[in-house]
């Protein structure tokens, strides 16, 4: 089997973070999304890998090179503008030939691996398998009608009035007719080519289409709460580690901290699930559970929980817990050491700010 990986699009539910970093490298517990489910799908054995890249090529090209890091081939697929998931498999016609492959979209995270699922299809005579998961705001997604017997009566994208539960989750299985299917549709309302349509022409063309509903799990991390969801989901799920080259000195470092290489907390409390990234400091602080902090941040003098930080960023001496919060690459929030006592800020467009 092949894997192929949807990495296009723009992400303008993250904005402003995505107008400078593509929405499938922001990292979930210090690792781009993109990067995790490149190791679910070799974890299933997959070592042939296309991704579909948009305007943010470049940057995922940088990210993720030839693959080798992660033990795969990566082929590099250019869709001109996204428009649509099936439009993505349409251009991918080259590089899947006639193989059965796995799509995962690359901004989705899923609780446990899906190589069971992959194995299951492997061995089956299925034409596509897809993954179910129950939500509580179906008109989000596509959505799944199943009968009584459990097969599939019909999907639909983004219902208004949706007729159950069970949303789409970005994992997909399809043998070759599927390159059929993406030809046979049309564009819908919203000017794409749904993956969701080419599935149910699958089912009326009388294809076998299997539904496995997921238990565990699944977050489709389009917008900044989303991504703290998934990071509060990942973090409960990793096993602490603290690295011989962390310094920690008159701290109190709870069991289910991870700390990376060169890392530095003092004087400070931080409570797990959390991790510090490389060469980060940590200095009279506090920092809660289910905060992830990346490579060469400063936090200094303040208390956090409950955030993603990324890359480079300062915040020191705050007067207020930050909290529930995603702060970008070296932004920077301090408290202002003179008077007059305005807040000021020099925010990027589309940001956000919640004042006490
Ligand atoms: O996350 C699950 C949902 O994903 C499903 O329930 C829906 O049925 C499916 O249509 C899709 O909905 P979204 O509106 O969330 O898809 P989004 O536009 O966010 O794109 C998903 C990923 O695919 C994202 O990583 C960007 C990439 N993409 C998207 C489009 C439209 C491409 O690579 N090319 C594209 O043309």
């Amino acid at each position: 089997m092949k894997g192929l990986i949807l990495s296009g699009g723009k992400g303008t539910r993250l904005y402003p973070l995505t107008y400078t970093r593509a929405k499938q490298l922001i990292p979930v517990a210090n690792k781009p999304v993109l990067i995790r489910v490149i190791e679910s799908i070799r974890a299933a054995g997959i070592v042939e890998i296309g991704i579909v890249i948009g305007q943010t090529g470049p940057e995922i090209r940088e990210a993720v090179g030839d693959g080798s890091r992660w033990g795969v081939r990566i082929t590099y697929i250019e869709q001109p503008s996204p428009d649509g998931l099936a439009h993505a498999v349409k251009i991918a016609a080259d590089f899947l030939g006639d193989e059965r492959f796995v799509m995962f979209l690359g901004d989705n995270v899923i609780e446990g691996g899906i190589s069971k699922l992959i194995a299951d299809f492997a061995n089956s005579g299925w034409n596509s398998q897809i993954v179910l998961k129950e939500v509580a705001n179906p008109s989000a997604f596509g959505v799944a009608k199943l009968r009584d017997d459990g097969k599939i009566e019909r999907l639909i994208e983004k219902p208004k009035d949706p007729p159950s539960n069970l949303a789409l989750v970005g994992i997909y299985m399809f043998d070759a007719n599927i390159l059929k299917a993406v030809h046979a549709i049309k564009p819908s309302w919203r000017n794409e080519l749904e993956i969701t349509d080419a599935i149910q022409w699958l089912i009326d063309q009388g294809y076998t289409v299997m539904p496995h509903v997921h238990e565990g799990w699944w977050i489709d991390t389009g917008k900044p709460t989303d991504m703290l969801e998934a990071n509060a989901c990942v973090l409960d799920e990793l096993k602490p580690h603290i690295d011989p080259t962390a310094v920690i000195e008159d701290s109190e470092v709870d069991r289910r901290v991870t700390v990376e290489a060169g890392a530095r907390i003092i004087n400070s409390i931080v409570h797990g699930p959390t991790i510090i990234g490389e060469h980060t400091v940590i200095e009279n602080a506090y920092v809660g559970p289910y905060t992830s902090i990346y490579h060469h941040v400063q936090v200094l003098n303040c208390e956090i929980e409950r955030c993603i930080v990324l890359e480079h960023a300062d915040i020191r001496d705050l007067g207020a817990r930050l909290g529930n919060s995603l702060i970008g690459r070296n932004a920077s929030i301090k408290r202002k050491q003179r008077k007059p006592s305005t807040i000021t800020m020099n925010l990027a467009d589309h940001s956000s700010v919640w004042l006490v």
